[in-house]
């Protein structure tokens, strides 16, 4: 440490010297120390500032393959994913920080994606409790452990708005619409990165994956984008534009094409859209290999033009493919590519490393104290808990199936998720143990202590075999009440897990007919990463929870939220489609020149399934009722100067207290170029005491009626609009107003 301090000292004040100038004066002390810096490196040492290595882990744990160590001690790696814990980031970084001739610190990355140790609700069941601030609080509890393990650097949040419940990496979102995902995207940044990047507790943000990743085609995974540029603007855009406004200081590039330009060799995307149009200061890197994909794009002829597409697109940093590595300094030598455009993408990188203090010390996120305490301790398992409640939907709930009394005496708990750690977790689930999971069985044997909980699996996930139905039913007939789990394995959603049936896999539809059949009180918990077809569940299951992937403390949240402890606010963030042959299926689709007319048979719809969704986008039940009314503006005439005030009134006609999301959605009547039915422009989470009713107020500013025109030019056109307010984005409360 005291050595890095002497070196770097002489080195910028040798370089400093050098470049004395009026502007020179008025950069930053950062940058000028990066000058420096950079004036002193060669060739090799700028590109390994550029290139991005993996650790990995076998059987003995972590390790660092040998060509990797050898990269690094000559300074020819800048950055390393994939490793964490304190001893083992101490000794890598003492790799950088000894033996290279600069010195220059290592940044360590990670998935840290729903939390590092103490794993919260996938991030599209985080989306499901619409409660920014708990989202937010999650990924602030996922920095404090990141970094208590040596990280510097999460790849997230993930950006990708998703309409196609195929696509396994909708889990890994916040859904379907532009608005919710950007006050969640923003979120997500400011509780990473906190107020102070240096500060040792604190993670650099990583936006991904820009962009448009969640359109594939067919919702088959790193399959092409073909989209217009007004719907890339409008709907998929605007998160990655919330978590760049809101300081992430990196972002990712996607594997997919968009309209024939892989991601990242796409100059529009990383360059022009970002730095130039956003003002995006950080440093791009790629997503794992994609520079070395762009020859099966087949948009590079050989590694060294991949490289150099990719870099003058706008990619700073090599994630994995090594063409930086092997390339880069190669085209510089031939006169083939200007240094300045690497010693650009080094100053951005540096800089980074600098505002998270590694140049102060190198080891600052590194203590083995912080990594003991600062892990699932009470305070954080007690947030995940609070997270997972909140991210379960209630979807049915026939004559008060649920809560199920805490005086029921025998309760049966059916299902290949009912006595399951390992799936609870999710996919992504970082540095998350499993093992540490409480499963439904557990929360429930904590929650109902005097009651006799049997439990049977039934089946497996996936497979035929039936002979468990047999014992499922026998104590389904003994129970007061049953608990059917069912659902998607952890794995079947995530990353290159794509589906082209969304159905419940295996027997277990089969089994929750067998048990349903028995008219026993039964209460259907859905674990998925997506929206599954659950058609039949929805019509024969009593009650029907979405529990997603719930985390470390997913047993605990059900069962407060089963019993009643916690009475269900979640929303649905996307929409549940009837059938793939929906999808994609939205909230906010187009009105179309013959909309849905039953008795006219040219009119847009299908022949065998209904238009409507099985269950639409902001829908989720509550033990209680809430009751809307009293929509009222202050003015229906409106100018592009006022700001669009109105209030409702929401009563808890119930005999519970309950959370409610109020929903705000509107609808441009008349435009120059076909908008939504409806876009949700606001929300509000209100709790209410049984018979309490409460006023609720929102203005909305003008610009939450702009859109982008068929020149593309952003903003409002005169005429009426429509307000709906309500539980969800059916509401049918409304009233309408006109911008002069
Ligand atoms: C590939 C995934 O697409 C990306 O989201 C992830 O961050 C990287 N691998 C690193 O693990």
């Amino acid at each position: 440490m005291r050595n890095l301090t002497t070196f770097l000292s002489i080195a910028i004040l040798l370089a400093f010297n050098a470049c004395q100038s009026p502007q020179s004066n008025k950069k930053d002390a950062i940058g000028t120390k990066i000058d420096s810096l950079i004036s002193l490196m060669t060739i090799e040492e700028k590109v390994g500032q550029l290139t991005l290595y993996t650790s990995d882990m076998d059987q003995t744990g972590a390790y660092i393959r040998k060509e990797y160590e050898s990269d690094i001690k000559q300074g020819k790696v800048g950055a390393i994913f994939n490793a964490y814990g304190a001893d083992y980031t101490r000794r890598l970084q003492e790799m950088a920080v000894n033996s290279t001739r600069l010195r220059i610190p290592l940044l360590f990355g990670y998935d840290v994606i729903h939390g590092h140790r103490t794993i919260f609700p996938v991030p599209l069941a985080e989306a499901a409790s619409w409660n920014i601030s708990a989202i937010q609080n999650a990924a602030r509890i996922a920095a404090e452990e990141a970094t208590a393990e040596g990280l510097h650097w999460t790849f997230a949040p993930m950006c990708d708005i998703s309409r196609d419940p195929r696509w396994g990496r909708m889990v890994e979102g916040a859904g379907e619409d532009p608005f919710l995902a950007s006050l969640i995207a923003e979120a997500r940044v400011k509780g990473f990165q906190g107020d102070d990047l240096a500060s040792n507790n604190t993670l650099a943000a990583c936006v991904k994956h820009l962009a448009a990743y969640g359109a594939s085609q067919a919702g088959r995974d790193y399959h092409a984008v073909d989209m217009s540029e007004n719907i890339l603007r409008e709907v998929y855009l605007p998160p990655y534009k919330a978590a760049v406004d809101a300081g992430a200081v990196t972002v990712m590039t996607s594997f997919n094409d968009l309209n024939g330009i892989p991601a990242t060799a796409n100059k529009f995307l990383l360059t022009d859209l970002l730095r130039d149009e956003w003002g995006f200061e950080g440093f791009v890197v790629t997503d794992y290999t994609s520079i070395m994909e762009l020859l099966h794009h087949g948009v590079a002829a050989d590694t060294a033009e991949a490289a150099a597409i990719s870099l003058k697109a706008g990619v700073d940093m090599d994630m994995q493919s090594g063409f930086f590595q092997k390339t880069l300094p190669t085209l510089v030598e031939n006169k083939q590519l200007d240094e300045a455009l690497i010693d650009e993408a080094v100053r951005r990188i540096l800089k980074v490393k600098f505002q998270l203090g590694l140049f102060d010390d190198p080891y600052r996120y590194i203590s083995k104290e912080r990594e003991e305490n600062d892990i699932m301790n009470p305070a954080q398992l007690e947030a995940a808990r609070d997270m997972a409640k909140r991210s379960i939907v209630l979807l049915r709930n026939e004559k008060q199936t649920l809560p199920i009394s805490t005086k029921v005496k025998n309760i049966a708990v059916i299902g290949p998720m009912g006595d399951n750690k390992r799936d609870m977790i999710g996919s992504w689930s970082a540095a998350g143990d499993w093992s540490k999971s409480v499963s439904l069985m557990e929360g429930l044997q904590a929650r109902y202590p005097g009651a006799n909980i049997q439990f049977a699996k039934g089946c497996e996930i996936e497979g035929t075999d039936k002979t468990g139905f047999r014992e499922a039913k026998q104590i389904a007939e003994k129970a007061d009440f049953v608990i059917l789990a069912l659902g998607e394995a952890y794995w079947m959603s995530g990353e290159a897990a794509s589906r082209s049936t969304i159905d419940l896999p295996g027997v277990q539809q089969e089994l929750a007919a067998l048990i349903i059949e028995t008219g026993k009180p039964t209460a259907t918990i859905i674990f998925s990463g997506r929206p599954l077809t659950i058609n039949w569940l929805a019509e024969n299951s009593p009650a029907l929870l979405q529990a997603w992937f719930l985390g470390t403390q997913s047993g605990h949240a059900l069962a407060d939220v089963v019993s009643g402890y916690y009475n269900p606010s979640g929303k649905l963030p996307v929409t549940f489609p009837r059938n793939v042959g929906q999808i994609p299926i939205y909230y906010s689709m187009k009105n179309t020149g013959r909309p849905f007319d039953a008795n006219n048979k040219y009119t847009s719809k299908y022949l065998d399934v209904p238009n409507e969704p099985l269950y639409a986008f902001g829908y989720g039940l509550s033990y209680t009722k809430f009751v809307y009314s009293k929509l009222q503006m202050d003015k229906h005439s409106i100018t592009a100067q006022d700001s669009i005030r109105f209030s409702l009134e929401v009563q808890n006609t119930g005999k519970l207290a309950g959370e409610e999301v109020v929903q705000v959605y509107v609808h441009d009547q008349l435009a120059t170029i076909t908008r939504p039915v409806r876009e949700l422009k606001a929300f509000k989470n209100v709790f209410l005491k049984p018979g309490e009713t409460q006023k609720i107020s929102f203005s909305l500013p003008i610009e939450a009626l702009y859109f982008y025109k068929a020149d593309l030019s952003y903003g409002s056109e005169p005429g009426k609009f429509t307000i709906f307010a309500g539980g969800d984005s059916n509401a049918s409360l409304s009233t309408a107003f006109e911008l002069r």
